[in-house]
């Protein structure tokens, strides 16, 4: 099974940025212990980061028929993007959408989400760890889809 990581703008800046808001872990350092992770549980992990919102969508488009689950941070188009809600939809894949910093206790325009509602779930303020954490609720979706599945080869074999 494989997994797509999308990190929107200025998620590059991690490190550098607002640290007393995003802390002093870098973008790099957050995808390598996810890849450790997906090592651990026989997952596959991709990492795709950008700044512009035509390429987000792009990739979001390339997912579809490649990649079983999507991890999405998408910034600051978390609260302006029709667009990359409306890919997320158009490809049916289930995603999980992460912040580090909690959206909802900050500025009123970060409570507006565009993208929420076209994802499984959310993780919202626990920093670097809500990265773990989607992985963790990744692997779950992953599991399930797989003994949904196995159920459902079994049903068509014992009709056959
Ligand atoms: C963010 C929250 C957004 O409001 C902000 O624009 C970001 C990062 C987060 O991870 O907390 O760039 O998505």
């Amino acid at each position: 099974m494989k997994i797509a990581v999308i990190q929107g703008p200025n998620l590059n800046m991690l490190g550098v940025r607002e640290q007393q808001i995003y802390g002093p872990m870098k973008l790099e350092q957050i995808h390598a212990q996810m890849k450790d992770f997906a090592g651990q549980n026989k997952l596959e992990v991709e990492f795709f980061q950008s700044n512009l919102e035509g390429e987000i969508v792009d990739k979001i488009q390339e997912c579809y028929g490649e990649v079983d689950g999507i991890i999405i941070n998408a910034a600051a188009y978390t609260h302006t993007s029709i667009a990359i809600r409306d890919a997320i939809s158009a490809v049916g894949i289930p995603a999980i959408e992460v912040h580090i910093s909690n959206i909802h206790r900050r500025e009123d325009f970060r409570k507006e989400n565009m993208i929420a509602p076209v994802c499984t779930s959310s993780i919202v303020g626990f920093g670097p760890f809500g990265y773990h954490l989607a992985m963790m609720g990744m692997l779950q979706i992953m599991n399930e889809m797989k003994a949904a599945q196995e159920m459902q080869t079994q049903t068509t074999q014992a009709v056959e």
